[in-house]
């Protein structure tokens, strides 16, 4: 019997100090969980159809904090939502999605590549996405390539605003591009909505272009390959916040929660919060 304890003590002991404790040690809390936005990028993309209304479905079902959306413009001037400036890779067509009108854009099947069961699923547009899900899960609207649609800041001002979503009580609502000078523009026409500016190069992470970045953005969401703890909190001390992308590990996670970032922009949200 005291052997038994002698082992058991020892087993204990030793497994509290092996490295696989050290890891279950460093695993984020449920309540530093909680301070952390999970975004599901461009919907539960690791389930589902990327900017389809079943990867966003899955993304509230998953409760994700956040939808992220890709926002381009069809030639006869309806705003949908596509990743790629074509629409080759997720769907079952061929052209610039501004080469196309939302009619043949809403013909095409942008579910089947990723698996039978989404068959038929359409490219949304994005009156319909912020009617469906506006109060249920935050947007996170990314205007992707603004460059080739002049006016589309004005036009995504004007949808926000026929719903009353441009006030600062807005349903949470994010606005953020890599196109820098897009989002001044949407900053001063829409001065009530947090708006975010998306980077992986680390020529924007030096003080000079955060502070220039400050005055006009309140995110700043960076690749997490650059993302360091000095970074973080060189971020935080200009008064923005700080979402990093894209999560597809567990580790990138994990490391992630370890900068203390305030968003984790994900294709599983499961990786950002397990119990979902
Ligand atoms: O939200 C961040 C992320 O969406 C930026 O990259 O290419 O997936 O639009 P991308
Ligand atoms: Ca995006």
């Amino acid at each position: 019997m005291r052997n038994k304890l002698l082992i058991g003590t020892g087993v204990a002991f030793t497994l509290l100090f092996s490295p696989i404790s050290q890891a279950f040690a460093e695993e984020p809390t449920v309540g530093e969980r909680k301070q952390v936005d999970n975004v599901a990028h461009r919907g539960a993309t690791a389930y589902a159809p990327e900017n389809t209304v079943a990867a966003f479905d899955l993304a509230v079902d998953m409760k994700a904090d956040y939808i992220e959306i890709d926002v381009q413009r069809s030639k006869d001037g309806e705003l949908v939502l596509i990743h790629d400036t074509t629409v080759d890779r997720t769907t079952d067509g061929t052209g610039k999605v501004g080469d196309l009108t939302l009619e043949q854009l809403r013909s095409l099947d942008a579910g089947s590549w990723k698996g039978e069961q989404y068959v038929g699923e359409p490219i949304p547009t994005f009156d319909e996405i912020l009617d469906r899900y506006r109060g249920k899960v935050g947007i996170l609207i990314e205007l992707k390539a603004p460059e080739l649609y002049p006016g589309i800041e004005k036009q995504v001002a004007e949808a926000l605003k026929e719903r009353n979503l441009d006030k600062p009580q807005n349903e949470k609502i994010i606005i953020q591009s890599f196109n820098f000078e897009s989002m001044k523009k949407t900053n001063e026409l829409l001065p009530q909505v947090p708006i975010g500016v998306l980077t992986s190069s680390r020529a924007h992470t030096t003080p000079e272009a955060l502070q220039e970045f400050s005055t006009y953005a309140d995110w700043f969401n960076p690749s997490y390959g650059i993302v360091t703890e000095e970074l973080v909190n060189q971020v935080h001390s200009l008064g923005m916040k700080i979402g990093s992308w894209t999560v597809r590990s567990q580790e990138a996670a994990d490391f992630l929660f370890k900068m203390k970032v305030d968003a984790i922009i994900t294709d599983y949200p499961d990786y950002v919060d397990p119990r979902n």
